[in-house]
């Protein structure tokens, strides 16, 4: 892997990737930031990467709906290998607004997939970074394993079941070599502020109302981001080819209680204010709320040795720490200020 794609590395989970790839991991080749600069795509996650790495980095802005520039930015950097992020990522907005995420999930993908096809003696990896959410909804009981069957409930995770199936079929009738990841909730540096984690950190350090879906009962298993970056470097140079890999964080947790241990780390790392948790505030649910997601990532630990390293206790206080830190940064992104600079730099 010479000229590694990376889509959506501007994202959260992207710009942390292409972080961890040039800073901690072993990776030697070049990385091509395909990024189409949404709402969610902040070229300022990337600070300093650019100047630190001017021979192994380029950014070029483009949408992996537009099947022409796929094939025109495949073939000028000499693609051998795609790590795929770029999605639309946020269910509340796929139940709004579910266009956006058949275009992108869907269609961009099999774009990229298409232009990987084209390509296929050159075409080293494709990896796809995908949800745990595509198998739907959890009772009390049980873990998604691998085998589990999809079942999506919410356009989003319909969205990228779709994407997944496509990834999986290439490989089957045309033997692209793929990878898929399916991992539970990330949190950390860089997330959009509209995600529960620093939506609920900066309203709660901001002293506004802290909106809690339904009864806050509903479960989710939260991953450190940095983590799920190891997690796809090893699938990506370890893992076999055309197989499907869960990756959690043997944290699950109800939402109210994600909530409450913000409100006690900020009232703990900035005191003075009323206790935090009188902020919380009980809405009316997301509808169709998937109750509750729970992984088991056996078969990633078995093959690959991979276990997540950073504890919830430890992790959520580096995340709070950073958005307490980066108070520029956040106020750029809730004004919309770096789209502003977008515009100038980019069009
Ligand atoms: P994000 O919303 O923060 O970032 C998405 C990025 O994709 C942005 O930079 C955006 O500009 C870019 N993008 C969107 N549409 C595009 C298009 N048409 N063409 C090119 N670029 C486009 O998302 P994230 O949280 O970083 O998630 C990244 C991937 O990981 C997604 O595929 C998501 O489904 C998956 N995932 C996320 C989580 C999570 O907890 N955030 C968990 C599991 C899997
Ligand atoms: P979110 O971060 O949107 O991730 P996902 O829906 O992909 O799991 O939400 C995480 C959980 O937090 C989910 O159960 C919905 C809930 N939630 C709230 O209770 N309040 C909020 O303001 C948000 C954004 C989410």
């Amino acid at each position: 892997m010479q000229n590694l794609l990376v889509t959506g590395g501007c994202g959260f989970i992207g710009s942390n990737f292409i972080h961890y790839l040039f800073r901690q991991s072993d990776f030697t080749g070049r990385i091509i930031n395909l990024d189409a600069l949404t709402y969610a795509g902040n070229p300022e996650n990337l600070t300093g990467i650019a100047e630190a790495y001017p021979e192994r980095y380029v950014f070029v802005k483009a949408d992996i709906c537009d099947a022409e520039a796929l094939a025109e930015i495949f073939d000028r950097y000499q693609v051998d290998a795609v790590c795929h992020f770029a999605a639309e990522s946020h269910v509340d907005r796929s139940i709004v607004s579910p266009d956006a995420f058949v275009q992108t999930n869907v269609v961009g993908t099999f774009n990229l997939l298409q232009a990987a096809r084209e390509r296929l003696d050159r075409i080293r990896l494709f990896h796809h970074v995908s949800t745990d959410e595509v198998f739907g909804s959890l009772g009390k009981e049980g873990l998604f394993t691998e085998e589990t069957c999809y079942q999506p409930n919410s356009p989003y995770s319909a969205s990228k079941a779709a994407s997944d199936h496509l990834v999986r079929a290439y490989h089957h009738t045309y033997g692209l070599p793929v990878t898929i990841s399916n991992c539970s909730n990330n949190y950390g540096p860089y997330q959009f502020p509209e995600k529960l984690i620093p939506l609920m950190i900066l309203n709660a350090s901001e002293g506004k109302p802290l909106p809690v879906y339904g009864d806050g009962s509903n479960v989710r298993d939260w991953l450190y981001v940095e983590d799920h970056c190891q997690a796809i470097w090893q699938i990506m140079t370890r893992g076999r080819r055309g197989e499907t890999y869960n990756v959690g964080g043997d944290t699950e947790l109800p939402n109210l209680t994600v909530v409450e241990t913000i409100c006690d780390k900020l009232d703990e790392l900035t005191p003075g204010a009323a206790p935090r948790r009188e902020l919380i505030t009980f809405v009316k649910d997301r509808p169709g709320h998937d109750w509750r997601y729970a992984i088991d990532f056996s078969k990633l630990r078995r093959e690959l040795g991979w276990t997540p390293s950073e504890s919830f206790q430890s992790g959520i206080e580096k995340t709070i720490r950073w958005y307490l830190e980066h108070r520029e940064w956040v106020e750029r992104v809730r004004s919309g200020e770096y789209q502003k600079w977008i515009r100038e730099h980019y069009g």
